[in-house]
């Protein structure tokens, strides 16, 4: 069932979207070699809580960390450890959430570690705007096999692999709510996206095979073929005029079309 969202309620997830924009920059900065995944996540917890919020991810489903934090050919849900420290040439995707007065915010970012490859950061330049992509097919009336098929033309078109094994999501009192949001699909097909939808749009972009696996402690997803995977995320609302606001980065307004 999808919940349909009031401009009252909106607000609301705006505020809590825009707390883990904050958590998230934070995040950003602290990504160098010689930083354990696990110092990141003490770090997003405190942050969390000192905003009032709490980490949604900790103990969902029994799982055991604020963030999930993804390296190299991690696909996502890679689980932070003192063990795992950050090496020179890593790509890293961070991903979190939290809950502020009831509502749900979930974002995820994927950054080099120090100096990457050119094909690195083509990689994760490439997953970034078919967040795009997708996201500006997020309109009212739009399907969302617009919005996939927006995010696999162009990840596609740069020899890349969508995931399909994992989705994105609706997103608001739960974190996973209706409808699945795939980044992959036919135009004009799925559910006609409305006003008041809120979701998570994530691309999860592989250099390689799109197929996954998953490791020994059954949550982190990797490239079967140990390629490099990027992860993108932000939650957006579909607002009153029909527009998606990306709740997840304050500030942000789309750009006016010249016509
Ligand atoms: N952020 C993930 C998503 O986008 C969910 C994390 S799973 C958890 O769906 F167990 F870590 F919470
Ligand atoms: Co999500």
């Amino acid at each position: 069932m999808i919940s349909l969202k009031n401009p009252d309620q909106i607000a609301k997830m705006r505020v809590a979207g825009a707390l883990l924009y904050e958590v998230l920059q934070q995040l950003r900065e602290m990504v160098k070699p010689g930083v354990s995944t696990a110092e990141l996540d003490a770090r997003a917890e405190e942050l969390i809580r000192k905003g009032h919020a709490i980490p949604s991810f900790l103990n969902y489903e029994g799982y055991p960390a604020s963030i999930c934090a993804s390296v190299d050919d991690a696909v996502v849900h890679g689980i932070p450890s003192k063990k795992q420290v950050l090496k020179e040439g890593q790509i890293i995707s961070i991903d979190c959430g939290l809950i502020l007065d009831g509502w749900q915010a979930d974002s995820a970012f994927t950054v080099g570690v120090g100096e990457i490859s050119p094909e690195a950061q083509h990689l994760i330049d490439v997953t970034e705007q078919c967040f795009w992509e997708g996201a500006r097919q997020a309109v009212a009336g739009n399907r969302l096999g617009d919005l996939g098929h927006a995010v696999q033309t162009l990840a596609e078109a740069n020899g890349f692999g969508v995931v399909r094994d994992l989705t994105g999501h609706g997103i608001g009192r739960e974190m996973h709510e209706d409808p699945a949001v795939y980044n992959f699909g036919t135009p004009g097909r799925g559910l006609r996206m409305r006003k008041g939808m809120t979701i998570a749009i994530e691309p999860m972009i592989s250099a390689g095979d799109w197929r996954v696996t998953v490791d020994d402690d059954q949550w982190c997803y990797r490239t079967r073929d140990r390629s490099l995977c990027s992860h993108y995320e932000h939650t957006i609302a579909i607002n009153e005029e029909g527009l998606p606001e990306i709740l997840t980065l304050p500030g942000f307004v789309w750009e006016q079309k010249e016509d």
